[in-house]
């Protein structure tokens, strides 16, 4: 039977145990993360390889995994394969797109929120017994509404973000490598330059990829070039954002508050932020709610299932690959 190496016991729902009949299914059953030469040791005889996006899958795994034909990653973001090393070996590298773009975009806005309303504060006050009295100057926070929206990449994520702004009469601008037509049709955003992005947001929410082009984008000089009473939210991936300057920044008051699911050495978290009040921390979990996760697992086998069967996979992030395998 073919093999498939999942190197999560953790995914939701019932796809890979449905499988089980027609392939050979190795789980790596630990609560750790496997390391680089467990991961070795379960796809060295694998056809498909079912990874997260913690799992690190570089040259090395690869070129001692020679049966691979798929890596089915579970996660939209794919900066943990080696896509361009695999697309030489002629390996399918997949993702899990789509399913996640409604959920990921709903965390964004709880950010928001979270951050301009101080939530999180207001929770810890209750829990802490500290709630005397309501009073004027009480959690004094920033309205959302009528605020203008900054979004940084324009993507299916940044677009889902763009159209909940409708209800809070919000005025949304974005900055993306290209425009989007689509999304500015549908949601009236307007495509400006990154410094307007910058100097205009009331909220900017990063929503783009990690690239080469977009790894350490948010500085200081542009924490600075950003209104003081502004909140930024990173949904995205922890590295597009300097951590320590914006820990810098905030002390500064350059900026006033800021939303972070993801960290530039995750899960390590620059620890200055850690005592701030006006930040509000979350260990990447952008796409978890039980229905989309369901969604990622059924996602990731089915590209799995197609791959086996001799079919090209639907979520396929290399398709130069189909070249090699002619
Ligand atoms: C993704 O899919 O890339 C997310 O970050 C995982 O939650």
């Amino acid at each position: 039977m073919k093999k498939v190496f999942v190197t999560s016991n953790e995914l939701p729902g019932t796809a890979v145990d449905d499988i089980k009949g027609n392939f050979d299914v190795e789980i790596f059953d630990q609560e750790d993360l496997p390391t680089k030469s467990e991961i070795i040791d379960g796809a060295k005889d694998a056809l498909a390889l079912i990874s997260t996006v913690s799992n690190h899958i570089d040259k090395e795994i690869i070129a001692n995994c020679p049966d691979l034909m798929i890596i089915a990653n579970y996660g939209v973001g794919f900066e943990n394969i080696d896509v361009s090393y695999a697309t030489k070996e002629g390996i399918f590298v997949t993702n899990t797109p789509d399913v996640l773009t409604e959920t990921t975009a709903d965390l964004a806005w709880a950010l928001m929120f979270a951050v301009a309303r101080r939530v999180v504060e207001g929770d810890k006050v209750v829990r802490q017994g500290k709630f005397k009295r309501w009073g004027p100057n009480f959690l004094l926070g920033l309205d959302v509404h009528r605020k203008i929206l900054g979004i940084y990449g324009m993507g299916r994520i940044g677009s889902a973000v763009a159209r909940r702004s409708k209800g809070f009469g919000m005025r949304v601008i974005y900055h993306s490598r290209s425009r989007n037509l689509h999304a500015e049709e549908e949601t009236g955003c307007i495509f400006v330059d990154f410094n307007n992005l910058l100097s205009e947001s009331d909220f900017l929410v990063i929503t783009v990829p990690l690239t080469d082009t977009t790894i350490g984008r948010f500085g200081l000089g542009e924490f600075k070039s950003m209104k003081n009473d502004s909140i930024l939210v990173n949904i995205s991936r922890g590295p597009i954002v300097k951590e320590k300057e914006l820990a810098e920044a905030l002390e500064k008051g350059f900026i006033w508050g800021a939303g972070l699911d993801v960290y530039e050495k995750e899960p390590e978290v620059e620890k200055r932020l850690l005592n701030m009040k006006n930040v509000v921390l979350l260990p990447h979990v952008g796409s978890a709610s039980l229905e989309t996760r369901v969604k990622m697992s059924e996602m990731a086998v089915a590209n799995v299932v197609s791959a086996l069967n001799g079919e090209t996979p639907k979520n396929l992030v290399n398709p130069e690959v189909l070249k090699r395998r002619d």
